[in-house]
């Protein structure tokens, strides 16, 4: 075997993908058209909390060319689409809970008369109070956004006696964290285009991470069978969570409209719709509290959490059951109170988004283990190790031993070696008008789904193997940009023995491969790697056989290498000859692989148990340079240390972390969801400030690769890891270069100049 293999797992050759889209050739939802297709759009709430008093479609409905127009009125029980709590109209019923909540639908032979439709619609809304404060959201005078209360729910982790271990600390460090969101800014908009099917059913195509999921929703709307909803993932321009749960609404709206009038309808949101509408990361608030001894042992933490669900519950309480356990790092600490509060207001919708909740108490811990440090005169690395979960200590806030803790040792060494050089220290130029600082954040990652979501965890690869050798492999996880085509056809590739150029992927068809539960948690690897390797083990054996036959070996003497089969004395058949003979003999050439997780025990109460599959840990090691007259932080380098288990495609993996580290850059330095009363005041890519190329700072990276036992060829998931740490790095060494402790998220020049003049 070759140091670097051409073809198969760790191999680097072109990703599946990249062409197509490198050219501008790939064909996304917008470039879909059907005959007779009708296109939709929607008429969205301009403010964010009201009662509507009038709503008269008459005018649109006589325009013609106006196909059909939608409200509530017409929709009965089909309007109630909450995914967890009954919270969510698809079409506004009588109240307004955020801006871009949907007044009415309404599908027409062309964009132009869509708008003209819109505008013939009239509407008379009557403000009432609202909740944009989300410290307010749970105080009894705030306005009500939903009749119960404003508290959707709430998690908690209770281990040992965090009021004893209180009374017994030398160190107390408090501190309120304001965390803002973000938006996910994914170049292509949301999108569907619904087609009547030949049977009465419906053909979607979706521009999504989950279409088990929009089946489902449409499945319901339409009380049709699963069976005859069959939904293709078109070629998705970017997710990162925000196309998990919110292109059933799109789906929804599309079907809907296509059910009734009968014909193709196509619906893409517009970018300012998108950005007021669909989910976004969530605003948090977070009260730590850390008690520590002399000696910088941190005896007990109580934390506080406000996440900013918006006015639908959607998915925020799934993200914010990870914030819960996630909060306190990846520290062994014997005496915990976190409490998470999931709040209604009339902001922005909160949703997933990379990290899930993560990334914003990560900030908060390593702000406060930055603080301890400081406190007790010991380096950053230095109170990491200290505090960090060890083979000696390796309970996790959930109580699990985290047998694999020894990773993490391993990962400050690899910190410790980045901040011990010249380079790292807050140095200051240009008389004192620039400091540069380094920052450091350590986390730890439950890979995959939390125990809650478990009964998703499980799904499907259809691999199927054509006479010239050639291979299809359908997977049930999306190719949403992030790689997972180029990781599934080199365990492909690297399982059969067959060149990687020869695997062929297929985005997800819902009527083909078998529900895969959602592609979201940096699952994708792991969820198709292993259904693969189920496949491929079938299919092996049929293969095998034949192959020691045109090799005149004996089966035990045959070893699968790259392309195809070899046998002692340098004998090789390439794969397409096996194939061949199969067809020949006309043995079944496709197989289905299975995957599915071990049951794990866990108590939401306590948050004790088993909450994920297994962890990984890494960390971010970032410099930046502050302007102290302007404000402005500039990222100059961030080093990734990640422990990836094993590349299984090298450019994918690193495409990854460079894209997680500087969508984490945006969040911490740039990217501000300016609302007024709930409304959006930047929703575009030109008032949004997003970062560009020219922003990108330099991302190197350390790849720790101890291989994963649950992972194929040993893999563990990176999507979500490659962001955790980013934002709290960058506060970190903001708060090293000025000297002052970082509070909120993201550091705009404003708030820098802020901090400085209240701290500095
Ligand atoms: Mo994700 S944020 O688990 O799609």
């Amino acid at each position: 075997m070759s140091a670097r293999p051409q073809s198969g797992v760790g191999a680097r050759t072109l990703r599946p993908d990249a062409r197509s889209k490198v050219l501008g050739d790939a064909m996304y939802l917008a470039d879909l058209r059907a005959p007779q297709m009708l296109h939709a759009a929607i008429l969205p709430a301009t403010i964010a909390s009201a009662r509507v008093t009038r709503l008269d479609t008459s005018g649109a409905r006589g325009i013609p060319g106006v196909a059909e127009v939608l409200t509530s009125k017409d929709l009965g029980s089909v309007n109630r689409i909450g995914l967890i709590y009954d919270d969510q109209p698809l079409l506004v019923e009588d109240r307004v809970r955020m801006a871009g909540d949907r007044l009415a639908l309404v599908a027409a032979e062309s964009p132009e008369l869509c708008r003209e439709a819109l505008e013939a619609i009239a509407v008379e809304l009557e403000a009432l109070p609202g909740v944009y404060d989300l410290s307010e959201a749970l105080s009894p005078s705030a306005p009500k956004v939903h009749e119960a209360g404003n508290l959707v729910r709430e998690f908690a982790v209770v281990r040992g006696d965090v009021a004893a271990a209180r009374d017994g600390a030398e160190i107390l460090l408090e501190q309120e964290f304001k965390i803002g969101g973000q938006e996910h800014a994914y170049l292509e908009p949301q999108g569907c285009l619904a087609v009547p099917d030949h049977d009465g059913g419906m053909r979607l195509f979706s521009s999504c991470q989950c279409p088990f999921y929009v089946r489902g929703a449409v499945s319901r709307a339409l009380g049709l069978p699963l069976g005859k909803v069959r939904v293709v993932q078109s070629t998705t321009g970017g997710g990162f969570g925000g196309k998990e749960d919110y292109p059933n609404e799109v789906a929804l709206c599309a079907a809907l409209l296509s059910a009734r009038t009968g014909r193709p309808v196509r619906l893409v949101l517009p970018r300012e719709l998108d950005m007021q509408a669909s989910t976004k990361r969530h605003g948090m608030l977070i009260h730590h509290r850390l008690y520590a001894s002399a000696d910088g042992r941190i005896r007990g933490v109580e934390i506080d959490i406000l996440v900013d669900a918006g006015a639908y519950a959607g998915l925020s309480t799934v993200v914010a059951e990870r914030a819960n356990t996630s909060a306190v790092g990846p520290y062994a600490i014997d005496h915990l109170r976190v409490r998470t509060q999931v709040c209604y207001t009339n902001n922005l919708f909160g949703g997933p988004f990379r990290g899930f909740g993560a990334p914003q108490v990560t900030v908060a811990h390593e702000c406060q283990m930055e603080r301890l440090a400081k406190e007790v005169g010991l380096s950053p690395v230095q109170v990491r190790r200290l505090n960090a979960i060890s083979p000696e200590r390796p309970e996790f806030s959930t109580g699990e031993r985290i047998e694999s803790a020894e990773r993490l040792s391993k990962v400050l060494d690899r910190v410790e070696s980045l901040t011990r050089s010249k380079n790292a220290q807050a140095v200051a130029e240009a008389g004192d008008r620039f400091r540069w600082g380094t920052g450091v954040a350590v986390f730890i990652y439950g890979a995959n789904l939390h125990h809650g979501g478990q009964p998703l965890d499980r799904g499907g690869a259809l691999l199927h193997l054509q006479a010239d050798g050639s291979v299809n492999v359908s997977i049930g996880v999306t190719e949403m940009g992030q790689g997972a085509f180029a990781a599934s056809r080199a365990i492909a590739a690297e399982a059969l023995g067959a060149p990687a150029d020869a695997v062929h992927l297929t985005e997800v068809d819902t009527g083909l491969v078998t529900d895969s539960g959602p592609t979201v948690a940096s699952r994708a690897t792991l969820v198709a790697g292993n259904a693969i390797l189920d496949a491929a083990s079938q299919l092996r054996a049929r293969l095998l056989p034949l192959a020691a036959e045109l090799l005149g070996a004996a089966e035990k003497e045959v070893e699968t290498g790259p392309g195809g089969f070899l046998a002692p004395g340098g004998r090789f058949v390439p794969f397409a000859d096996v194939t061949a003979l199969l067809y020949r003999r006309r043995i079944h050439p496709a197989a289905l692989g299975w995957y599915r997780s071990a049951d794990r025990i866990y108590d939401p109460a306590t948050g004790q148990g088993q909450a994920y599959m297994f962890y990984t840990f890494g960390a971010h090691v970032t410099r930046v340079r502050v302007d102290t007259w302007t404000g402005k932080v500039d990222v100059t380098n961030i080093h990734a240390v990640h422990d990836i288990g094993r590349a299984i495609h090298p450019p994918a993996l690193e495409g990854q972390v460079q894209g997680g580290a500087v969508q984490a850059m945006g969040w911490a330095i740039m990217e501000d969801l300016l609302l007024e009363e709930g409304r959006l005041k930047n929703p575009s890519f030109t008032d949004y400030l997003l970062p560009t190329a020219v922003d990108a700072p330099n991302v190197e990276m350390t790849f720790l690769e101890d291989p994963e036992p649950l992972g194929p060829f040993g893999a563990r998931g990176i999507g979500e890891p490659s962001f955790i740490p980013g934002g709290a790095a960058i506060a970190t060494a903001v708060g090293h270069a000025l000297g002052i402790h970082v509070s909120e998220l993201p550091l705009t020049p404003e708030r820098v100049l802020r901090m400085l003049a209240r701290e500095g």
